[in-house]
């Protein structure tokens, strides 16, 4: 799973319905892959993303190995394809944080074992899973809900979660200065999608139409991990587009506020908001793990009776 164009709307949604039987009895599937191994491999820091996956994995009865690159060989010349050769013969799945989306696309072309993205600098599909999650336990139904997007529209999580609105039938509202918005070939690849699904994207650079009709408002933060430099110039440019009090205002009383954290509070999201009782960002942060179990008992399974 390197994206969630990967994955077409039916097993999107057979994904969060385990996510929502395995939330609701974690150790309910704990024998199907016990003896397993998964290893998880960053080359970026993370917190939900790295005890997700790993508390996921022992839920389904397996080990996780966290693998660093800079401790691995991989950090000291030998190729992403020979070390996918070689974890495929020990794992039954990879996990990998990394910088180029190209990385996860040779893990996973020489990989004999499933590859889940686990965060590259265009995708996140694992973060889109959980959002979904938590908008369809607040609001029943995926499709048809309305949401907008504040900020950097070329960044993975909205990317993902433009494809995941995209499967889903929602109708999203990208609102991005003119430097920040979504690339032409993204929009094209979920406006494919939408046409079977009935859901919709619409582009704006203002911020408070933006929000006039969303059941869900996403902001994310500013400043890539790997762009502190622009740190000045961005901070500039997506002022406007802060979610706080006053532009949740603007949206319908049932709005829900969401991040993928970890925030940066007062900037691209106020600590009121964050706290305050239109937050559901303490929910989609939770639903990593179980969406993460979901994932992980779906793609390995799946994989072991392909190779029986
Ligand atoms: N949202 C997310 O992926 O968090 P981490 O960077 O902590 O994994």
């Amino acid at each position: 799973m390197l994206r969630v164009g990967d994955l077409d709307p039916e097993t999107l949604t057979e994904l969060l319905d385990l996510a929502a039987a395995m939330k609701q009895e974690p150790l309910g599937w704990e024998r199907d892959l016990r003896g397993g191994a998964i290893g998880c491999l960053f080359e970026k820091p993370s917190t939900r993303t790295r005890v997700s996956l790993a508390t996921a994995a022992q839920r389904l009865g397996m080990s996780a190995i966290v693998l660093n690159r800079d401790e691995m060989q991989l950090g000291h010349g030998e190729t992403v394809a020979d070390t996918a050769c070689v974890l495929s013969s020990f794992l039954d799945a990879v996990t990998v944080r990394t910088f180029d989306h190209a990385t996860v696309e040779q893990m996973a072309d020489a990989a004999t074992i499933p590859v889940v993205n686990a965060l590259s600098n265009t995708h996140h599909p694992c973060q889109s899973l959980a959002d979904l999650l938590a908008l369809r336990e607040r609001f029943g139904a995926l499709a048809g809900l309305t949401a907008t997007f504040l900020g950097d529209g070329t960044s993975n999580t909205c990317n993902s979660f433009l494809a995941a609105a995209a499967a889903s039938g929602m109708h999203l509202t990208l609102a991005s200065p003119p430097e920040y918005a979504t690339d032409a070939h993204v929009l094209a690849e979920a406006r494919e999608v939408m046409a079977q699904t009935g859901g919709s994207v619409t582009l704006t650079t203002e911020p408070i139409d933006a929000v006039r009709t969303a059941q869900a408002v996403y902001a994310e933060v500013w400043v890539p991990m790997d762009k502190p430099h622009e740190r000045e110039e961005r901070a500039a440019r997506l002022a406007a587009y802060r979610v706080d009090d006053a532009l949740l205002a603007r949206a319908p009383r049932e709005a829900v506020a969401l991040h993928c954290l970890p925030a940066v509070r007062g900037e691209e999201i106020t600590s009121e908001v964050l706290d305050g009782p239109r937050s559901l960002v303490w929910n989609q942060a939770a639903n990593r793990l179980p969406t993460a179990q979901a994932v992980l008992h779906t793609l390995i399974t799946t994989n072991r009776q392909r190779t029986v």
